[in-house]
């Protein structure tokens, strides 16, 4: 009874060895591990930018993130003087205090996603 229990345990403990074995090797290595990632979101040099400068052709940089903001600039609550002359910039500061040490509101934060074109390069 002593052998059986012994060899039965012996048994079940190399299966489980087994598997574990077989699931490490043929397991395929996950998409992209230890290469670095490629993403296919576009990304965008500062230069690029910088050639949408116009209120009718107007992108911006909002910390690593970039915009277009053309056809929302017509609908934007404040005077366009205020907020055209960052087209074509990094408008992070200016979009964070509205250059007058006011944040916007949630729901012009929510407003961003609409318009975001891609990353910076
Ligand atoms: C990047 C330069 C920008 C500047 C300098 C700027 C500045 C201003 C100013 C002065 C006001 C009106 C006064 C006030 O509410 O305190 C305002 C309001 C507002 N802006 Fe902008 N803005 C900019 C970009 C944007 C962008 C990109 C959006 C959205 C896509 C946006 C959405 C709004 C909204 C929804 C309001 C109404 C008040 C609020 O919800 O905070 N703004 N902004």
């Amino acid at each position: 009874m002593r052998k059986l229990f012994i060899a039965s345990t012996l048994v079940f403990g190399l299966a489980v060895c087994g598997f574990w074995l077989a699931s490490a090797v043929l397991t395929p290595p996950e998409a992209g591990a230890g290469v670095v990632q490629k993403t296919t979101e576009p990304q965008w040099s500062a230069e690029e930018v910088a050639r949408h400068d116009r209120p009718t052709d107007c992108w911006m940089i909002l910390g690593r993130e970039v915009f277009d903001f053309s056809t929302y600039l017509p609908q934007h609550p404040s005077d366009p003087d205020v907020i055209t002359p960052w087209c074509g910039k990094d408008a992070s500061e200016a979009y964070l205090t509205k250059t007058k040490g006011r944040p916007h509101s949630p729901y012009a934060d929510s407003l961003l996603p609409k318009y975001r074109i891609g990353v910076l390069k």
